[in-house]
């Protein structure tokens, strides 16, 4: 996830796309580049930086800045490291054309090779670089107008994509199109200036009056005309202007009161992002090049060991069943912090799993660090692409959530469950230890994981009148068994962290071994039920519980008609196969542990003692 801004109009560009970046920084923040255009046919200026948008600032600042019109770009990268080269915008082999994008163009690889077999080189490792050499291709090789050569090229392009195109040769011109990237286009008055951004954050101050592009439309913004957009198709669109409301504080959260909130609420299209060009649908495959480029390593690995931290270690906890399930592989999980003392076992061949969001965990890193020394093959499930941990793994896979900016991790637990699902299908399918019908069932299952989990989050209002009810309590336990078990631990781990709330998650079963003490009409329990093969096993441990007065919100599978009966409170998610039973378990409770310290006004993106990613020891 990217944030774009560019400008055209009557005042100077760079201030304002400069200040759009800031506002947009939330979207991604490892490198970042502008490209300015003057009245004239002159050449454009370009200016990138690794880094924050204030690190552009101080490698711009003693640069001609001026030109009326322009494009921006803070990048979250997806291909590439973070560096000055691959950071946006790119500039077609001519220098005509510059070109900022924010989505995955899944194709490009193929696109490039058609393109190098043309004479086209390449500066960066992007898929960005590929498109805006696309466009140039089309243009010239068919003598095509911008807008034109921009539609026939994107008809070529395969993926997730919110561009904007300029070219030094027609000065103020911008052209913008989209596809399952957002885009916005502010109107200025009378049609003499245009902001076109990610989201309307950038644009509010300027203008309220604003046109939300639509997928597959392409807009020709130049000042002094109508806004002219059309489908890809060319097909005439007359513009829906809106008039926006929302204050820019909200407008930087998506319109959610907190990031958790909206980091929550993007889940479902995380998990799209996250399985796009892996989880080839109509081709029944999963394609992870990470295990088509180390094969023999990974299929032939005699232990998988998994090392990570908090939230990353809950995963760890599924990834082991979800291994061990289909590869037959003996996993086991380590924290990292323990791990880096224990003086462990390493042996060759081993492959250690890191998991890790920010990819900065300095536990995690060590942790890897000494299993690298000790001949360990080192697998990287990592969401901040070029960071430490993804750099010093000997290969992986990016979990493509986009930042999370919610101390309390969310969107990026998923995705991670989401990737080794995918891991798990992908290395089982090469050592021949899954079915086919299994492993056709699972893709089929995880193509719908999304739309049931928006199934979820629909019952936002009806987890926050149960979260109301727990405002007040001092302590919970949560409890699951089996694939459920990790997500007890995780769902207390976020009532825990943003509500200060002591709460414990424990194996349902081993409730009995003692901790059943705890339990009164005092100790409110969380029990994850849905129907899995210890479905009864898990009946029996909740009327424990309830035989001792404790009070039980249960989450369950949709239409279960037994629980319902002793539950106080009951929030149902529909079914699905068991191992992706977590993906759609832990919504409610993440729900649950926000309202609860909503309820209780406590900071939830900014728990005290916490810090997104813990850096030191
Ligand atoms: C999760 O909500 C916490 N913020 C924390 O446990 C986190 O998962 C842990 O610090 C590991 O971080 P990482 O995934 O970035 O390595």
């Amino acid at each position: 996830m990217c944030g774009i801004v560019g400008y055209t109009g009557v005042r100077e560009a760079y201030p304002i796309l400069i200040k759009g970046l800031h506002r947009l920084e939330y979207r991604g923040y490892d490198s970042a580049g502008v490209a300015l255009m003057g009245e004239q046919d002159d050449a454009l200026k370009v200016y990138k930086a690794a880094g924050r948008v204030s690190d552009l600032e101080a490698a711009a600042a003693p640069n001609d800045c001026s030109g009326t019109a322009g494009i921006a770009h803070t990048r979250w990268a997806t291909h590439g490291v973070p560096n000055g080269i691959n950071a946006h915008p790119h500039v077609s082999q001519s220098g005509n054309l510059s070109l900022v994008h924010n989505g995955i163009i899944e194709n490009y690889a193929t696109l490039r090779d058609q393109l190098k077999s043309k004479g086209f080189t390449f500066k960066s490792e992007t898929d960005t670089e590929v498109l805006v050499q696309l466009i140039e291709y089309v243009e010239q090789s068919r003598h095509l107008s911008l807008p034109e050569a921009v539609r026939i090229a994107l008809s070529r392009v395969i993926g997730a994509y919110a561009i904007i195109v300029m070219d030094r040769r027609h000065p103020g011109v911008l052209v913008a199109a989209r596809k399952s990237s957002p885009m916005v286009i502010g109107l200025g008055e009378g049609n003499c200036e245009f902001f076109i951004a990610s989201d309307a954050s950038p644009i509010v101050e300027y203008t309220r009056r604003m046109v939300y592009l639509n997928d597959e439309e392409m807009a020709v913004c130049k000042p002094g005309e109508e806004l002219n957009v059309v489908t890809l198709g060319n097909d005439a669109v007359n513009p829906d202007v809106k008039h926006v409301e929302l204050d820019l504080d909200m407008l930087e959260k998506g319109g959610y009161p907190h990031f958790m909130l909206k980091e929550i609420f993007e889940q479902p299209q995380c998990l799209r992002d996250a399985m796009r060009g892996r989880l080839l649908t109509h081709h029944k495959r999963v394609v992870l090049s990470a295990v088509s480029d180390h094969r023999e390593q990974l299929v032939e690995a005699r232990r998988f060991i998994f090392v990570s931290c908090g939230t990353s270690w809950h995963a760890s906890l599924i990834g082991k069943q979800l291994i061990e399930r289909f590869c037959r592989i003996p996993c086991q999980v380590e924290y990292a912090s323990e791990f880096r003392y224990a003086n462990p076992v390493i042996l060759p061949g081993d492959v250690v799993v890191a998991i890790s969001q920010s990819g900065e965990t300095a536990d995690t890193l060590a942790a890897i660090q000494l299993a690298k020394k000790a001949g360990a093959i080192i697998f990287g499930i990592v969401n901040s692409v070029g960071s430490s941990i993804a750099r010093l793994s000997d290969t992986g896979t990016y979990i493509h959530v986009g930042p999370e900016i919610g101390v309390a991790s969310t969107k990026a637990f998923t995705g991670q469950l989401v990737i080794l699902t995918l891991l798990a299908l992908a290395i089982g399918y090469e050592r021949g230890s899954i079915d086919k019908g299994t492993y056709e069932k699972l893709i089929q299952e995880l193509d719908v994981i999304p739309e049931k989990m928006e199934k979820v989050l629909s019952q936002n209002e009806r987890i926050k009148e149960v979260a109301d009810r727990y405002c007040g309590i001092r302590n919970a336990l949560y409890l699951g068994r089996g694939i459920n078990y990790p997500v007890a631990l995780e769902g207390a781990l976020k009532l825990k962290e943003i509500s200060y709330i002591h709460a414990e998650g424990y194996p349902a079963a081993e409730m009995k071994h003692g901790p059943i003490a705890l339990i009164d009409e005092n100790m409110p329990v969380v029990f994850i039920a849905t129907h899995q093969n210890e479905y009864e096993k898990a009946i029996s441990n909740m009327q424990e519980v309830v035989a001792r007065k404790g009070r039980i919100l249960a989450i369950v599978t949709e239409g279960d008609t037994v629980i319902r009966q002793f539950a106080d409170n009951v929030i149902e998610i529909p079914d699905t196969e068991e191992c992706l039973v977590p993906v759609l378990s832990v919504i409610p409770l993440q729900l649950l542990a926000y309202h609860v310290a909503v309820g209780n006004g406590l900071n939830v993106d900014q728990p005290r003692n916490l810090a997104k990613s813990v850096t030191v020891e």
